[in-house]
This record gives C-alpha cells, sequence and structure tokens, in this order.
C-alpha cells in the first residue's frame, strides 16, 4: 500500500470535515451550511460510505477528504497530504516529508517563537505588562511557572507586534501565515491578539506552534486562539505535553485538564503529567499522541460537561489503547486549579480514586434516574447496555453486567442475553445500497483512471488528440492533481519538476505500467467515454442522496425542483455516452474480427 493510501485509510472523512463545520446526520448520510460559502439552508453533503462531500449550493462540486482540505487550507495536494499525514500519525518517507515547504513551517515556527518572546519580556518587563503580571500572581502562579511556561501579554495596540517582527525580518505573508496578524478587506494588516494574556502553544518538540489569549476581565470571548495554520491543529494539540511528555512516561499515567490555568498551577505544585485538551472534546489524535507515552488516560473533566457521547468515545479510545480510561471525581463546582490550590492531597487522591468510565457511566446513570418501575429500568439497562456492549474485551463486560445486575436487581441472564442484540452488527435496511458495492465501485473507477493516466504519461503524443477529457472526471484527487500537471507541461521532466515529491512514488507506478501497444488513440478514446460515465453516475448516486435529504428534511421548493432538473439533465448526458459506448464497442468487436 502507498504511504498516501495509508494516510487515506486511516481518515475518516466524517469527523475531518466534522472540524470545520458542524454536521447533522441525515440517513446515512450527513450535511451541514456549507463551509465554503454563505448559506441560510445546508447544501453541503458528506458521505461517509463513499468517503466523500459534494455541495450543490454555490460551489456545486465536490470531492474527496484531500480536496477538501486542499480547497479549505488553500493548500496544494503535497501540503494537505502532510498535514492529513500528521494528523492520523503516519511518518511520510523523507523525501515527501521534508516536501517544499520544510522551511517555510521552519520560518512559522520561529516567527511564533519571536511572538512569544515580545509578549513575554513585555509581561515581566514594560508598565504596559504590569497589570497582566499581577493577575497572573493573583491567580497564585510563581514567577517561576510565567518563566516555565513563558507566559506573556499582547498591548492593547493595533500593530506593536507587526512593526516588532518586521524589524526582525519577518514578512506580513509570513505572520498572515502563523496566524499573528489579520487582514482587512482593504488589504490593512493588524496584530490579531490585543490586550490579552498570552499562553504559548508548544508542540511536543518545545515548538512554539501557535497561542491562546485570555482577556483580563468577563468580557468574551474568554479565548481567542491561533487559527489553523500549517503548524498548528487545534484539535490534535496538548497543552503541556512539551514539560509532561518525559513524567507521564516515567509514571505511565496522563491526566488531561480542561483548561490551561490548571495545567500551570498543577506542574507548579509537582503534578508534572497533567495536560489540557484546548477546550475541545478528546479526540483520536490527543489519544495517538499519548498513546507513546503511557496506556493510562485519567480525566479531570467538568463530569457534567461529559456527555454520553464523550463517554461513548473514551470506551472507544479504551478499545484502541487496550487499557481503562478513567474519570477524576473532584468536589463540585471547582476547576483542578483551585482544588491543588486548596488542598493538593485532594487532588492526589482523587487521582488514585478515579474510576473506569464504563463503572462512572453506570454509577451516575443508575443514580440520577428514577429505576422504580418495569419501563423505566428496561429503558435504563438499555442504555447502559449499548455502552457496555462497545468495550472489546469480554471480561470487562462480564464485571459490567454483573454491576448493572446488582445496582438495577435485573437478573445477569437477562442482561446477558439482553446484550447480544447490541453485539451483533446492525442488519443492514432493505433497500439501502449495501456499502461493500459502493466502495468497490469507487476503486474500479479508481484503476480505469490510472490505466487512463499510464496511457497518457506513456505515449506522449495523445497529448494532441483532444477528447474533452475534464480534470473533474478523477474522481480521486491524486490523479486528478497528476493530470492537470500533465495538461500544463510539454514534457516528463517538467511534469515531475511541476509535482510534489509526494505523487512520484506513483508516477513511478504508473510509467511501469505494461500497456498493449496497439491502438492506442481508440483505447484512449474508450477510457474517457468511461470515465465520463463513471464520473457522471458517480454525481447521479451523490444527487439521488443528496434529492432524498431535502425531501425528508422538507427541503425548498426550489431546491428540489433544481435538483429534479439537474437529474433529467444527467440522466440525458448519461445515454448519450452509453449510446457512444456502445457504438465503439461495437466498432471494436468488428475491428476484432477483422483482424482475427
Ligand atoms: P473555561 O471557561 O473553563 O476556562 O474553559 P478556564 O480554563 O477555567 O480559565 P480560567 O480558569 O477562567 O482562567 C476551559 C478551556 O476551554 C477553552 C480553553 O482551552 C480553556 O482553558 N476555551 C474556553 C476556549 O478555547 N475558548 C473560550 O472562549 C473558552
Ligand atoms: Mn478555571
Amino acid at each position: 500500500m502507498s504511504t498516501i493510501d495509508e494516510v487515506k485509510q486511516k481518515l475518516d472523512i466524517v469527523e475531518v470535515i466534522g472540524q470545520y463545520t458542524k454536521l447533522t446526520k441525515a440517513g446515512r448520510n450527513f450535511k451541514a451550511m456549507c463551509p465554503f460559502h454563505n448559506e441560510k439552508t445546508p447544501s453541503f453533503f458528506v458521505f461517509p460510505e463513499r468517503q466523500s462531500w459534494h455541495c450543490f449550493g454555490a460551489c456545486s462540486t465536490g470531492g474527496d477528504v484531500f480536496s477538501f482540505v486542499m480547497k479549505k487550507e488553500g493548500l496544494d495536494f503535497g501540503e494537505a497530504l502532510r498535514l492529513l499525514a500528521d494528523r492520523v500519525g503516519v511518518r511520510l518517507p523523507s523525501e515527501i516529508e521534508k516536501g517544499p515547504d520544510k522551511d517555510e513551517k521552519d520560518k512559522l515556527f520561529q516567527a511564533n517563537e519571536a511572538a512569544a518572546q515580545y509578549y513575554h519580556n513585555l509581561l515581566l518587563n514594560s508598565p504596559a505588562g504590569e497589570k497582566a503580571k499581577s493577575y497572573f500572581i493573583s491567580r497564585g502562579l510563581s514567577l517561576k511557572s510565567i518563566t516555565d511556561f513563558q507566559l506573556g501579554f499582547s498591548p492593547n495596540a493595533w500593530e506593536t507586534l507587526k512593526l516588532y517582527l518586521l524589524e526582525k525580518g519577518y514578512s506580513e505573508t509570513e505572520m498572515l501565515a502563523a496566524g499573528l496578524i489579520l487582514k482587512t478587506d482593504e488589504g490593512k494588516t493588524y496584530d490579531r491578539f490585543r490586550n490579552r494574556l498570552m499562553f504559548p502553544i508548544r508542540d511536543a518538540k518545545g515548538r512554539t506552534a501557535g497561542f491562546s489569549g485570555r482577556v483580563l476581565d468577563d468580557s468574551l470571548p474568554k479565548y481567542m486562539n491561533s487559527p489553523q495554520t500549517a503548524v498548528f491543529d487545534k484539535s490534535g494539540t496538548i497543552y503541556g505535553i512539551d514539560m509532561a511528555s518525559q513524567i507521564i512516561r516515567r509514571q505511565d499515567l496522563a491526566v488531561i485538564v480542561e483548561g490551561y490555568m490548571d495545567v500551570i498551577v498543577a506542574h507548579q505544585y509537582g503534578f508534572s503529567n497533567v495536560v489540557a485538551s484546548m477546550g475541545t472534546a478528546i479526540t483520536e489524535k490527543h489519544v495517538n499522541i499519548l498513546k507513546k507515552l503511557t496506556k493510562n488516560i485519567a480525566l479531570a473533566l467538568d463530569p457534567d460537561a461529559a456527555g454520553e457521547e464523550a463517554m461513548l468515545r473514551c470506551v472507544e479510545y479504551e478499545n484502541s489503547l487496550n487499557t481503562e480510561v478513567k474519570i477524576m471525581i473532584l468536589p463540585a463546582g471547582k476547576d483542578p486549579d483551585e482544588v491543588i490550590k486548596d488542598n493538593p492531597n485532594t487532588w492526589q487522591s482523587s487521582v488514585e480514586k478515579a474510576v473506569p468510565v464504563i463503572d462512572y457511566t453506570i454509577d451516575m446513570t443508575v443514580s440520577r434516574q428514577d429505576i422504580s418501575t418495569a419501563s423505566a429500568k428496561s429503558q435504563v439497562a438499555n442504555n447502559l447496555l449499548s455502552i457496555i456492549a462497545k468495550a472489546s474485551d469480554s471480561i470487562r463486560r462480564d464485571h459490567y453486567l454483573t454491576k448493572l445486575s446488582k445496582l438495577t436487581g435485573i437478573s445477569y441472564t437477562t442482561l446477558e442475553s439482553a446484550l447480544k442484540v447490541y453485539l451483533k452488527p446492525k442488519p443492514q435496511k432493505r433497500g439501502a445500497e449495501p456499502a461493500a458495492p459502493a466502495l468497490l465501485q469507487t476503486m474500479v473507477s479508481n484503476s480505469r483512471e490510472e490505466y487512463c493516466l499510464a496511457l497518457l504519461l506513456q505515449y506522449p503524443e495523445l497529448k494532441n488528440q483532444d477528447e474533452g477529457l475534464l480534470p473533474d472526471y478523477f474522481q480521486n484527487t491524486e490523479n486528478r492533481e497528476i493530470y492537470k500537471a500533465w495538461l500544463e507541461t510539454d514534457d516528463l521532466i517538467s511534469l515531475k519538476e511541476k509535482l510534489d515529491p509526494a505523487f512520484r512514488e506513483k508516477l513511478g507506478e504508473l510509467l511501469a505500467r505494461q500497456q498493449h501497444q496497439n491502438r492506442t488513440t481508440d483505447r484512449y478514446h474508450d477510457y474517457v467515454l468511461r470515465l465520463r460515465r463513471d464520473f457522471l453516475q458517480s454525481q447521479q448516486v451523490i444527487r439521488e442522496e443528496i434529492f432524498n435529504i431535502v425531501r425528508q428534511s422538507e427541503g425548498k421548493g426550489a431546491d428540489i425542483e433544481r435538483l429534479k432538473q439537474e437529474g433529467i439533465e444527467l440522466n440525458n448526458q448519461l445515454q448519450a455516452v452509453s449510446v457512444e459506448l456502445g457504438q465503439t464497442k461495437r466498432r471494436t468487436e468488428n475491428g476484432n474480427r477483422r483482424n482475427a
């Protein structure tokens, strides 16, 4: 499997796109407001089975996970690949890893580093930083903590950081790319962070990837973060990891809290295995980073905020870590920093008394809900059984069933047989298109794309034969990018130069592919027709899915009308292709007969 395929296989398009826009379930698909343009009703759809997305509104386009990230982040294929490989923890071969933008990334880290020093220096040594410094001290921070975490202050002005960094030799383009400054529609640039307490966010290697800035009073938003950049991905960042990783490994335990202040205070009191998740839910990326250090994770989260969904995710992480995730129970209404400052022993003992997440869920659910009636009891049991079923280890499932039986008075055997319903994979709904053929279809059309590309690359004379092959007919982004580069270059050498190193493996493979030597022009004509048919068919499937969603959600009549029109138009085009393909087929058969 190529590295690119490996990255693709590890990615879930729903998870990736879900980080940019709120996805709502619609049957087996998802809908959302299009993240590329403003709209009032959702016209953006994600199809998990096909691992594709489509906007039938203003964009009127779609693609796979790579094309989404490229469009959204303004990246080229190689950059998107690096970003996504990083997220799923796939090590790229060094030539790809470096890529053309390695130097650019270093520059962003350096710009952030310079900004961190600037803010830190202002906090410690300027009159403007005085009130920020006393705020930190009033929250109980020592000077050592302020220095260790390089805390700072961004002054209440529009251009101080910008001018400082310009003088240090950084360009406005670099500052924009690092998210340190913003640009107005008129093209004026200004500092992003103003009048805020500054928390530099460092990666595991200790490089400053971004910032979070807190207001000094109660105004909102309380925290402002750097945007997503080439070096900063909020959902995969763990605050404090650079200071904590050694201790986590040594103590074989990582404690996750919610706030930056909580991390800093914990470290100040010697609890150096504490990190924070940047205010987002714990993601698989977080777990993947921590997994390299320890299998034991304890969450000190606000118990009310940790909803059922968060619990379910934890169970999934338990399975992938092959261990239990534990929940720490803290005195109600207190953030970890207050608990620790009040009495470090309270913290220590809640770490020791942390309970496995499923035990915790069972205890909470049973204690909070009324289970005096039979139907209420059965409902609570069913809810919990669906969670218990997620545990992959049968010994643990047995432990939870025993516990649930004790708490509810329902017999173990009854619970055990009820659990079976949740253990079985869900039966396929009738009428629903089975998942396997859809994937198979994508694979088949991908190999057709590749045959066609191999032909084009190996027979340069085909360049003069215009068959109307559109880049869109390539549904795989990697193939599409190679075709676009082929269109824009005259020979293989300049094609290779144009393409990112990430394409080298694939390119070599396509060039080495064995081909029939004869009838290349006919075969090219035939491939283009078939790719066009594949493309139209997949458009039709997508339109059908969207049509069903829009109709069920009682969407706008105009939308439905337009979808119908587009459906008819697609049908006509498909018929035309089929007729032409039929003719080609007959022609080829006749040709074969003549040759025979
Ligand atoms: P909290 O509102 O609990 O803040 O958000 P806090 O960390 O306790 O801050 P202090 O103690 O009042 O100073 C918890 C975390 O959620 C994220 C931050 O990571 C924060 O530490 N958050 C919160 C944001 O990213 N943006 C916000 O506007 C608020
Ligand atoms: Mn707090």
